[in-house]
This record gives structure tokens, C-alpha cells and sequence, in this order.
């Protein structure tokens, strides 16, 4: 591939700027001579109107180069494009998920996490989908944005040449939590990345430490709808839960049950059967996003929650 791009903001950067230049003149050539003509044709001194016929050079101007304009425009944008669909060889491959809240990320090694972690100056090719609704996956430092459809993966990849934390957003209006839907892309000194991937990957494969259900808590999206402090959001408080007495709303009835493990994961698993009174029944349900061992370690971490 022949380009003179270094990365993927420099390629964007560089069309949006070629855009805006040609914007720009055109806006002050348009406007100047606007304010031109209305002095130079002011009432005072041209009191009748005069009937041009027509001018063949000028026809011929207007013409040729706003079209060459049109096709700079789309020459830039689509060696741009192409740029930005051809996916290196070499690049690290990364799975991503977006869930109703959360973004999920898993390497082929088995590591995985709610954050984005990658090598710097490497690229990274990210195979998008859903589990349930659209999202779009945004990481504006990097000018890429891919959306994330339930059914289909999409892919997009960068090179990040800076290491530093960047935002990564939802873009897509996926309903109450989405502007929970928000983490970070970790770019690592090469040596740190390799670092953390063989211990995360290994952690997986090994299976001696199981998930962790304060970390699942964060990463699957529970804490955008469920504070742990007392405080009601959109679902209710989880402080105190395990054990203790609530009233749900089941088929319409109201009746008074304990919050022990197993209605904790049959609201985890199917939540509109038996959904706490006062509030509405939009928590997704866990069933084939959760394993039975990520449902037992947030339980387990619900109890410690006092
Ligand atoms: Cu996911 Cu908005």
C-alpha cells in the first residue's frame, strides 16, 4: 500500500481538512463577492435593471471547477476509505461485544476485560457485534467509529502511536444506561502489554483464580443501573440485598420473598419475573451472557455488599 499517512487520524485529519479548506474558500469567495456586488450594483447608482444574455467563458468556470472540486473531494475520501478498510496482516486480533451496558473485549490468548488494552504501535483489528441492541463502538482520539449490530460483526482497525488512556464510547442510543456505556483504550509500552496479556491469558486458561465478581460487576454493566451505596438508579440499591426481605411485583402480584442466592440469580437470569416493586422491568436478561460461574462469583460478591 502507497499513502503518506502514518496513521489513521492523519489520513481522516487530512481529508476533513482538505474539505474544510476548500469550505472555507469557497464561503469567502461567495460571501466577498456578495458584498461586492451589492455596493458595486447599489440602487443609487444602477436605478434600472439590465438583462445579461449569458457568458460562455464564465459558464464554462463554474462549471469545470466545482466539478474538479467534487472529484478532489472524493478521490481523498475514498483513498481514505480504502485506506481504512484494508486491515494489515499483521494486526492483533480483538473481539468486541456491546451489551446493554457495557463493552466486553476478548483476545485470543482467552484474556479478557472491560477495558481495551493493546501494544502500542501495533495494529489492532477489533471484530465488533451485539448481544442485544445497536451500539456503536467510538474511540475519537483514534477517528474510528464502527456500529455494533446484534447478528453480524463489523471490524475496524488503528495503530495507536501515543501510549496514554483514551475514551471509548457508545454512540448509538441503546436505551437507560447508555451513557454508562463509556471505558477506556489502555495503548501500553510493548513490553507492558506482553506483560499483562500472558498473565490475563493465562489466568483464563488455567482457571486457578475465578472470575471476580466486584470486577464482572463493573465490566458487565450492573453498576450503570445498580449503585451499591444505598442510593436508587435506575434498578435498585444492591447495598445490603443478599438476605434481606424485599417486595416484587410477580405477574402483576405483589408478594414479599428473600433476596437469597436463588432469587439473586433468577434475577440475574430471567429479572422481569420477579422485578422489585417501584421500579421498571428493563434489566436485560443474563441468560447466555453470564456463566454459571460469573453468576455464582457476583453473588457471592452481592454479600459483601453491606
Ligand atoms: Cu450502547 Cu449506547
Amino acid at each position: 500500500m502507497t499513502h503518506g499517512w502514518t496513521n489513521l487520524s492523519s489520513s481522516v485529519d487530512s481529508v476533513f481538512l482538505f474539505i474544510m479548506g476548500i469550505s472555507l474558500v469557497l464561503l469567502v469567495g461567495v460571501t466577498g463577492t456578495m458584498l461586492f456586488f451589492t455596493v458595486k450594483y447599489r440602487r443609487s447608482k444602477h436605478p434600472r435593471a439590465e438583462n445579461i444574455e449569458g457568458n460562455l467563458a464564465l459558464e464554462i468556470v463554474w462549471t469545470v471547477i466545482p466539478t474538479l472540486l467534487v472529484l478532489a473531494t472524493f478521490w481523498v475520501g475514498w483513498k481514505g476509505f480504502v485506506y481504512m478498510r484494508t486491515v494489515p496482516q499483521d494486526a492483533m486480533l480483538v473481539k468486541v461485544t456491546g451489551s446493554m451496558w457495557s463493552w466486553h473485549f476478548a483476545y485470543e490468548n482467552g484474556a479478557a476485560g472491560g477495558v481495551l488494552k493493546v501494544p502500542v504501535n501495533k495494529p489492532v483489528k477489533l471484530v465488533i457485534t451485539s448481544t442485544d441492541v445497536l451500539h456503536s463502538l467510538s474511540i475519537p482520539a483514534f477517528r474510528v467509529k464502527e456500529d455494533a449490530v446484534p447478528g453480524r460483526e463489523n471490524y475496524l482497525w488503528f495503530q495507536p502511536d501515543v501510549p496514554g488512556s483514551y475514551d471509548l464510547f457508545c454512540t448509538e442510543y441503546c436505551g437507560m444506561g447508555h451513557s454508562a456505556m463509556i471505558t477506556k483504550v489502555e495503548v501500553m509500552p510493548e513490553q507492558d502489554f506482553q506483560a499483562w496479556y500472558r498473565e490475563a491469558g493465562g489466568k483464563t486458561a488455567g482457571g486457578r483464580s475465578g472470575p471476580d465478581g466486584a470486577k464482572l460487576f463493573a465490566e458487565k454493566g450492573c453498576s450503570a443501573c445498580h449503585s451499591i451505596d444505598g442510593s436508587p438508579k435506575a434498578g435498585p440499591t444492591l447495598k445490603g440485598i443478599s438476605g434481606h426481605r424485599v417486595t416484587v411485583l410477580t405477574n402483576g402480584k405483589e408478594r414479599e420473598i428473600t433476596a437469597d442466592d436463588a432469587y439473586l440469580r433468577k434475577s440475574l437470569l430471567d429479572p422481569a419475573a420477579d422485578i422489585v416493586k417501584g421500579f421498571p422491568p428493563i434489566m436485560p436478561p443474563q441468560k447466555g451472557i453470564l456463566t454459571d460461574a460469573e453468576i455464582a462469583a457476583i453473588i457471592e460478591y452481592l454479600k459483601t455488599l453491606h
